[in-house]
């Protein structure tokens, strides 16, 4: 692998345990039902089902019920740490099993009649090397779903501090220039088609948080938790003392001042044309 390859990669791997175990408490409270809704109309008992970038497992299981036991789960995630809690969490579920692997690097004996990811192409350099490895593991005819962001389109209301917009802007910039792409869910589409699938549909799934919902408070906040990485201090994308002042001024405006928060985001589906 190249030089600024590894760069990329072990950059992508630092931030995703960092900002990702800082939020784990958001992921391990997700459910299909609330956070990959859109996904219900695909799933049917008897289905093989591999979930790329699962976290601790949370919507994985919930796929799991519904396949039933004439179908199977696989969840793969190269944070160890997020499938040695899923795995202690689920362990009574005998069609669910959790891997520890990186996309890139995973190989199953028998391939995926569908093949889902929720919140991971965002994370994701290498794309198009990505989709290619997910071919590969589908059945012909076999079904992709992708949910993801386009942090571009983020809406606050009213606006939060100037100190989190520059954050914000400095995060997308950071993104950016390690090649991962703020507004994979809308592109989604056109790499799709690129790659060789066909019937394509796509699912709104935007996020809607309100401050006065219970629960909603500490996903408004996710921003504050993403900026207690120092990642963008180190690697000179903003200063120490920006970062914080970012994380004081969301806090308190996220508490008193925030009506809303609504995060972009898309489902796409389609069929592997082989
Ligand atoms: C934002 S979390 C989403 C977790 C879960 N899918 C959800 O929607 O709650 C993204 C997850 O993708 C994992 N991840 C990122 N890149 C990956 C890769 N190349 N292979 C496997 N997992 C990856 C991270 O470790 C992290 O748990």
């Amino acid at each position: 692998m190249c030089q600024i390859c590894q760069t990329v990669t072990a950059t992508e791997n630092k931030v995703i345990d960092r900002v990702a175990q800082n939020a784990s408490n958001i992921f391990s409270q997700r459910t299909l039902e609330k956070d990959y809704r859109t996904l219900i109309s695909a799933l049917k008992p008897g289905l093989r089902v591999l979930d790329i970038g699962c976290g601790t497992g949370a919507i994985t299981k919930d796929i799991a019920h519904i396949v039933g036991s004439t179908g199977y789960v696989v969840g793969i995630d190269n944070t160890a740490s997020f499938i040695s809690e899923g795995k202690s969490l689920f362990a009574g579920i005998q069609n669910l099993e959790l891997v520890h692997a990186d996309l890139l690097d995973f190989v199953s004996k028998e391939k995926f009649d569908l093949i889902i990811s929720a919140r991971t192409f965002q994370w994701i350099s290498t794309i198009d090397k990505a989709i290619d490895k997910v071919k590969s593991l589908l059945k012909p005819q076999g079904q992709l779903s992708i949910l993801d962001y386009n942090h571009e389109m983020i809406n606050w209301n009213p606006k939060p501090p100037v100190s989190m917009l520059h954050f914000y802007n400095m995060f997308l910039m950071w993104r950016k220039d390690a090649g991962m792409n703020n507004r994979i869910a809308f592109d989604m589409i056109d790499i799709l088609e690129e790659h060789g699938f066909d019937q394509v549909e796509v699912f709104n799934a935007d996020e809607h948080y309100e401050r006065h919902f219970p629960g909603h408070l500490e996903n408004i906040k996710i921003w504050s938790k993403v900026a207690n990485s120092k990642q963008m201090v180190d690697e000179g994308y903003i200063s120490d003392a920006a970062r914080l002042d970012a994380i004081k001024d969301y806090n308190e405006w996220a508490e008193s001042e925030a009506i809303s928060m609504t995060l972009k985001l898309r489902e796409v589906r389609a069929i592997l044309n082989s």
